[in-house]
């Protein structure tokens, strides 16, 4: 089974460090933005079924925002990424949110990261509005670090898992 993911967010908030930990287990401090999408592959197995996940990094700045339909347009799930320590960056999810439910359908497989968790304490976004949000779109929530390492395998393996039962 073969499935796509679509990773989406503001710029900054660490997509492409993400992408790059999961799937190569490499970090780099001064990662430049994305200017053009790309993707990689992994597979996962969950519940004994094996997956092909080709996961796909966009650019966030705001100037690309047009072109997401392009990428989720056919995902079978989002990763929709904000930093913990930037408020305007959750605001963001909710817009994304909207829109994939409104343009791809109900049907689409959303998971959300909050990522940077490393910097903790400097958080801006407050848990429990987060965790109550998720919770209302029927979305997961994981807190996640590129830096680190932290939550990215839970978070791909609760996605895989409901793209894979839709
Ligand atoms: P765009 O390409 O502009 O959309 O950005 P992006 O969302 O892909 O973010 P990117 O992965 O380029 O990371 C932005 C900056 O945040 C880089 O300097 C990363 O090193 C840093 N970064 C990413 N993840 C983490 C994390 O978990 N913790 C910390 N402390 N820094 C991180």
């Amino acid at each position: 089974m073969r499935l796509k993911v679509v990773l989406l967010g503001e710029g900054r908030v660490g997509k492409t460090s993400i992408l790059f930990r999961y799937i190569r287990n490499e970090f780099q401090e001064k990662q430049q933005s994305t200017l053009q999408a790309s993707y990689m592959d992994k597979t996962v197995e969950v519940g004994g079924t094996k997956a092909s996940l080709s996961v796909w990094d966009t650019a966030g700045q705001e100037r690309f925002h047009a072109l997401g339909p392009i990428y989720y347009r056919d995902a079978d799930g989002a990763l929709l990424v904000y930093d913990i320590t930037d408020g305007d960056s959750f605001v963001k999810v909710k817009k994304w949110t909207k829109e994939l439910r409104k343009i791809v359908g109900p049907d689409i497989s959303i998971c959300i990261a909050g990522n940077k968790i490393d910097l903790e304490r400097n958080r801006q976004v407050n848990e429990k509005e987060v965790l109550e949000y998720a919770k209302s779109v029927g979305a997961s929530h994981f807190y996640t670090s590129a830096k680190q390492n932290l939550g990215l395998e839970e978070c791909f393996k609760e996605l895989a898992g409901k793209m894979i039962k839709r």
